[in-house]
């Protein structure tokens, strides 16, 4: 096993270096080691709390039940993490030249706080509130969420987080760059996704159909393993992409 991952790690890393277009595709795995819970499985959000209260519908009916409990899963216990290895990995490989994009599923903002500038955020982003009403966006550490539900700076009507909620289209723009980025990558690097939630996981079948190498990492398999997975390096995010960058540094 152990031989294993090196032997894939060694070849992810001369696979990366030669990259022309590599795309990175995160989920919420990739944030697990900075303290942010995944959705599904041990620990998920979803087990600890009702996600109706994320169903559009649900939150326009009960925004004041909805807001306490948005607040409490985003706004205190997410606020206070910091990017990992994972994240800065990924940044310092955009510098290089190596990854041309991060499309991520994540709306936690911790890609753009490890330096990633090209960040396509295919479920919105959690920091920025929008109003239900007039569509006015606001940095919610601008907004009071001392008496909620937060009410609109502008129109005084019920604002909402600016991620997408159960019952919600995917942002039109960040669904374009994703394909362009998609049909262009070479190689596709999937980290902490278990592939489950559409439209977003069709993405790496199609870079896979491409022609895309993919390459996974995640502790555990997920639905591309053994699907479309060219090179599985089973692991934590922070610890595998520290490794995977240490090779690419010898090579
Ligand atoms: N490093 C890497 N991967 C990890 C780690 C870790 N330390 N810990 C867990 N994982 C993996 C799990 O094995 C799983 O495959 O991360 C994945 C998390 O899966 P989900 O919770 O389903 O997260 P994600 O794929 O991002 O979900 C997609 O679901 O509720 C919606 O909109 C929400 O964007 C989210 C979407
Ligand atoms: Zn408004």
């Amino acid at each position: 096993m152990i031989d294993l991952i090196q032997k894939n790690l060694e070849k992810s890393a001369i696979i990366l270096k030669n990259a022309k277009h590599a795309t990175a595709f995160t989920g919420a795995g990739i944030s697990v080691e900075s303290g942010i819970p995944p959705f599904r499985g041990d620990g998920g959000i979803w087990g600890k709390y009702d996600p109706k209260i994320l169903e559009l519908g649900y939150f326009l009916e009960n925004p004041e039940e909805s807001w306490i409990v948005i607040k409490e899963i985003f706004y205190e216990f997410f606020n206070v993490a910091k990017p990992n290895y994972a994240h800065l990995g990924l940044a310092d490989l955009e510098k290089r030249g190596i990854i041309k994009a991060v499309i991520t599923q994540n709306i936690d903002n911790l890609h753009q706080e490890a330096g990633s500038k090209n960040v396509i955020e295919f479920h919105g982003n959690s920091k920025i509130l929008i109003c239900t009403n007039c569509s006015h966006k606001e940095k919610v550490e601008n907004v009071n969420l001392e008496k909620l539900p937060p009410k609109c700076p502008k129109c005084k009507s019920l604002m909402k987080p600016d991620f997408i909620f159960f019952g919600e289209g995917i942002p039109q723009i960040a669904y374009q760059k994703s394909i362009f980025e998609t049909k262009n990558a070479d190689v596709f690097l999937l980290t902490g996704t278990s592939g489950s939630v559409v439209p977003a996981s069709y993405l790496p079948y199609d870079a896979k159909k491409n022609g895309a190498i993919i390459i996974e990492i995640n502790p555990e398999k997920s639905a591309y393993t053994n699907e479309i997975t060219d090179y599985f390096l089973k692991g934590k995010a922070a610890e595998i992409t520290k490794l995977l960058i240490e090779k690419i540094n010898l090579l």
